[in-house]
């Protein structure tokens, strides 16, 4: 039998451009801790799939009045992940401002915290000014940040796959890296990064987290149909969705 999977895309105030000036609005929206971890906990026993919480990097008279103010979503998925015990873990980390090293090891924790259950909803970060928080001025090409989003992802895959075999209890008992299988370097050199490794963290449960993207340019949909598990869109209607 076919099962629908059901998602449900968490916004502190609702995705309405008005629902924070709705008289039942949540007090503090974004940034209401309780009522966050309450929400997931509701989805969890609904059996929801998975929660996905989205992000952005950037605010200014045209942000959506909804993404003013919320917590930065790993840390607070990383709460999430301790409060609940099957829901997925959706949470987007952007290519173009982070760094390879920093975001797989970010994202292994995520997955270890939850015991197999982190997603990285993988964006470019296309709203322009973002680049102007991340001491540039403007944001790279649309087509270059993805030209960036697969070596970085690519850098991401050998980062985690660094840790495959190794036992890390033979590795504590033994003091240090020894003659059997160790964390090997990936040595990564590529136009946009270069990556010694190995990532310092053990192998998480998954090894990967469950990969999505949501691209709908070419290059985007290319992108997805080579990486991801589970692909958003925004489409309205079914024939341009599938
Ligand atoms: C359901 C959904 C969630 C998204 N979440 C984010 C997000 O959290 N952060 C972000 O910068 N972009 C987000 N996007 C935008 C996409 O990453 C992508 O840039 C957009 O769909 C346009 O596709 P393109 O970049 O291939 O042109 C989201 C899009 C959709 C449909």
């Amino acid at each position: 039998m076919k099962r629908m999977k059901l998602g449900y895309f968490l916004t502190g105030f609702g995705h309405h451009v008005a629902s924070s000036r709705h008289p039942d609005a949540l007090v503090h929206g974004g940034m209401n801790l309780t009522k966050t971890i309450e929400q997931a906990k509701l989805l969890e026993q609904a059996k929801f799939d998975f929660l996905f919480m989205s992000d952005s990097l950037y605010l200014d008279e045209k942000t959506h009045p909804d993404m003013f103010t919320f917590f930065e979503p790993i840390s607070l998925m990383s709460i999430i992940a301790r409060e609940t015990k099957n829901l997925g873990l959706i949470v987007t980390g952007s290519t173009s401002f982070s760094e390879p090293f920093n975001l797989a090891r970010i994202f292994s924790s995520l997955d270890h915290y939850s015991d197999g259950r982190a997603g990285w909803n993988i964006v470019t970060s296309g709203i322009n000014n973002t680049a102007k928080n991340f001491s540039g001025v403007n944001n790279a090409d649309h087509d270059l940040r993805y030209d960036q989003a697969e070596e970085f992802v690519d850098i991401s895959k050998q980062l985690w796959d660094s840790w495959q075999d190794v036992s890390p209890k033979r590795l504590h008992s033994a003091g240090g890296f020894f003659d059997e299988k160790q964390p090997e370097p990936i040595n990564y050199k590529g136009d946009f990064y270069s990556v010694r490794g190995p990532l310092n963290i053990e192998q998480s449960p998954q090894g990967y987290p469950l990969l999505v993207q949501a691209g709908s340019s070419k290059k985007g949909t290319a992108f997805a149909s080579k990486h991801a598990e589970v692909v958003f869109t925004a489409q309205n209607d079914i024939d341009n969705a599938v």
